[in-house]
């Protein structure tokens, strides 16, 4: 596979083929239709921004890409080829990681045994043998570095850094376990304005560093400042599908605060004085 890494939506190279697809892709939960209709695509280098409202079908979406829920409609495909998975251990076996706003991490453990969690190198093969700790200590520190993750002491619990530090190290993380597609739920949610800014940074580095990443958000602003390409989810439908190119950070706000239902509701309220 060919693919060029570059700054901007706007020049148009793209990788022949896409890391991950979605065509016609629905998902129902009993009764309760989650999404209709999605088509989306992930390509290497480049940075989805998925918005939309609580309820919207958001998390529902990257489940379905994780692997950790099933789509009931349409077709996945990753490297051209369709899937199902039954897990996200499947997913993962495919290069697809998944960063959720709850992190999987252990508080109390350090920095370089929670970037090696459920990947610990050892020194054999039996369950009991011995963590290469300085191995994983050395190597943890470097991948950090590498991003540009600034940690005071890789042996420091993992519960010492601030929240913004923790999506970063499970970032680099994902990197060097050799994702290739980084989805990312609301990583900026709890965050303030600084540590947002932090985290947009790392978003921008997995991009660089050839990443294909779904970053969803319901801040426009953030989306605006690393996406490549938008898609907006409104009750479980695409209701906006465009390139950076395509569609100015206003119109995106528009579309994120309800632009038409905002307006009919101060329409709604003046009309009661
Ligand atoms: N496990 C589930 N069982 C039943 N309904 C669900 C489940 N998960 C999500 N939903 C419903 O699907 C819709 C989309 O939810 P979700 O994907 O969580 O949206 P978002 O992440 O954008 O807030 C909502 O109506 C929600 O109540
Ligand atoms: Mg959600």
């Amino acid at each position: 596979m060919i693919y060029t890494l570059h700054e901007h939506a706007e020049s148009t190279v793209v990788a022949d083929e896409p890391l991950a697809r979605l065509i016609d892709v629905g998902k129902s939960y009993g009764a309760v239709r989650a999404l209709r209709g999605i088509n989306m695509t992930v390509r290497a280098g480049q940075v989805t921004g998925v918005l939309g409202d609580n309820g919207a079908g958001k998390s529902t979406l990257i489940k379905i890409i994780a692997g950790l829920h099933r789509h009931n409609e349409g077709i996945m495909t990753v490297d051209g080829k369709e899937v199902n998975f039954l897990s996200p251990r499947e997913a993962l076996s495919h290069g697809i990681a998944t960063v959720y706003q709850d992190l999987a991490m252990v508080g109390l453990m350090e920095v370089w045994r929670n970037f090696f969690l459920g990947s610990e190198l050892t020194a054999g093969r039996f369950p009991l043998a011995p963590l290469k700790s300085a191995e994983m200590r050395e190597i943890a520190d470097n991948e950090l570095r590498k991003m540009g993750v600034v940690v005071k002491d890789i042996d420091q619990p993992i519960g010492e850094l601030s929240g913004g530090q923790r999506q970063c190290v499970a970032i680099a993380r994902a990197v060097y376990f050799g994702a290739r597609v980084l989805i990312l739920d609301e990583p900026t949610a709890a965050l303030g304005v600084k540590q947002a800014g932090v985290v947009l940074k790392y978003i921008a580095a997995a991009r660089d560093a050839g990443l294909g990443v779904v970053f969803i958000t319901h801040n426009p602003h953030h989306a605006y400042m690393v996406a490549d390409h938008f898609i907006i989810l409104k009750l479980g439908r695409v209701v906006l599908d465009k390139t950076r190119a395509d569609v100015p950070l206003d119109e995106l706000t528009r579309m994120m605060a309800g632009g038409d239902e905002l307006n009919e509701l101060s329409h709604d309220l003046q009309v009661g004085r």
